[in-house]
């Protein structure tokens, strides 16, 4: 049976933990070859090490979205060891401090969007000319909820996320011509490793976070890392070929209300 991403070579930033793993292991399953990019440290070769003994191609680089020198260097590696690059998921990201902007320092905000913001743009850059020269390719990067609606805590990194949402169309509405596509994910709260520990720190712990956290959601329970991944699966994929500059919530129906 052929997987849904045959033939394709996917490079994945944060590919380490959370949903970018999922991703990357969705991915692999799927007959994808993975470039894992993240942060340097042991998570990134486990994260390999795991594909590999489930029979998938993956490779790990060290890259943090960050620097442009750092993502230059881990785009040109991975495209020489897999050939091509066709799908790029921007996943790496945090959080940020939880302050309104009037508390905001310049140092903070800076912070945030050297990864949040620069980091998409950095990988975007670097990873198109290898779309072009490929005749196409799918771009998808991770927003949030809050990069389509406001709420009154972490401003820095809701304003971020609104940036990756209009990258996101203004992308889509530069490399049609090129066959490229690019879409974006707005996932409400999922249970990664970064929310697992904010859950267990709560009054009440998981249960009682997530009934506060869902509150205002369809279906009442967190997102899981694997509810996000089959989303980003259908738009990296062919099955989405005529679909582009769209903003996909996957939210459990929270923006719907
Ligand atoms: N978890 C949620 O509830 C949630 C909701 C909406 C959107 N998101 C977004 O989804 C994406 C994945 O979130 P997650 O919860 O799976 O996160 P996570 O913390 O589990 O994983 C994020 C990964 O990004 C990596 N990273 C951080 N800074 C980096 C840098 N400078 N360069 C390269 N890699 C870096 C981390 O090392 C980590 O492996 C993020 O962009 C996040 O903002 C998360």
């Amino acid at each position: 049976m052929r997987g849904r991403l045959e033939g394709k070579v996917a490079f994945i930033t944060g590919a380490a933990s959370g949903m970018g793993r999922a991703t990357a292991e969705l991915f692999a399953r799927e007959c994808a070859a993975v470039a894992v990019t993240d942060l340097d440290g042991p998570a990134g070769p486990e994260t390999v090490a795991a594909i590999t003994a489930a029979g998938g191609r993956a490779r790990f680089w060290p890259v943090d979205v960050s620097s442009e020198a750092s993502v230059a260097a881990g785009v040109a590696a991975a495209a020489a060891e897999f050939g091509a690059i066709d799908i790029l998921i921007n996943c790496a990201g945090i959080i940020g401090v939880d302050k309104p902007t009037h508390e905001v320092s310049e140092a903070e905000w800076d912070a945030l969007f050297a990864v949040d913001v620069k980091g998409v743009f950095f990988a975007t850059k670097h990873v198109v000319p290898h779309m072009i020269a490929a005749g196409g390719g799918s771009i998808v990067n991770f927003s949030s909820i809050y990069g389509l609606l406001g709420n009154d805590e972490f401003t820095p990194y809701h304003v971020a996320k609104g940036a990756v949402t209009m990258q996101t169309r203004q992308d889509a509405a530069t490399y049609g011509r090129y066959n490229i596509r690019v879409n974006s994910v707005h996932p409400s709260t999922v249970l990664t490793p970064l929310v697992q520990g904010i859950a267990d720190a709560y009054e009440g712990g998981l249960p009682a976070y997530e009934e506060m956290m869902t509150a205002h959601q369809s279906l009442k329970r967190l997102g899981r890392p694997i509810d996000v991944a089959y989303g980003v699966l259908y738009l990296a994929s062919d099955e989405a070929g005529w679909v582009t500059g769209v903003n996909l919530p996957l939210d459990g129906g929270y923006t719907a209300r």
